[in-house]
């Protein structure tokens, strides 16, 4: 597929298969996370790969019950490093979490590549997320994905139009 074509027949997957990941689909997956570009090429992410069931569900619980999480055989735990990034973006902001929504979106378009859903998370409780998988307290958790095959085909939820979103010459 085109990047074009990846990009547009990807959905939010909200019913999984419990079918294994093949090991060459998650190392191609994770090839694509670690070639995301970062501010200054810091690269201040980590990524934590969930198998394990009550985890699992532990997650799903502490991302306001979105239980369809867990039918996944892995969710992943994108975390960024405040501490550890480019600090002056734009002259007032820090990059972390530009650069950790790249790489989760590089995983996110490379799982589509590979017949593989995603749904990005965002709704989740940080701190008992952090509890539930041990991670210190100078880490940040950015999102979660569930990361498996697709058991739902969901349709096209529509987007704004171009002359809605792109301007020209000024605002
Ligand atoms: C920052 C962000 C947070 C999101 N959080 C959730 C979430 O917690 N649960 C969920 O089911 N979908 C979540 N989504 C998925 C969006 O609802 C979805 O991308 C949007 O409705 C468009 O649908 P599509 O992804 O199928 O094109 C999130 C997406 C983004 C980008």
């Amino acid at each position: 597929m085109s990047v074009l074509d990846t990009i547009k027949s990807r959905r939010s997957i909200r019913k999984y298969k419990s079918d294994p990941i093949p090991e060459d689909v998650f190392q191609r997956v994770f090839e694509a996370v670690r070639q995301a570009p970062s501010g200054k090429n810091l690269q201040p992410w980590k990524f934590i790969v969930v198998k394990d069931k009550a985890l699992k569900d532990s997650l799903a619980r502490a991302s306001a019950n979105q239980m369809f999480m867990a039918q996944a055989p892995i969710i992943v735990v994108a975390c960024g490093f405040p501490d550890d990034c480019y600090s002056h973006m734009g002259r007032y902001m820090k990059s972390w979490t530009v650069d950790v929504t790249i790489a989760f979106e590089h995983l996110v378009l490379q799982a589509e590549e590979e017949g593989l859903g995603t749904c990005w998370i965002g709704s989740f409780e940080e701190q008992e997320v952090k509890a539930i998988l041990n991670v210190p307290d100078n880490v940040r958790v950015m999102a979660l994905t569930p990361l498996g095959y697709p058991a739902e085909e969901p349709s096209y939820r529509g987007r704004k139009r171009l002359d809605e979103i792109v301007t020209y010459d000024g605002f």
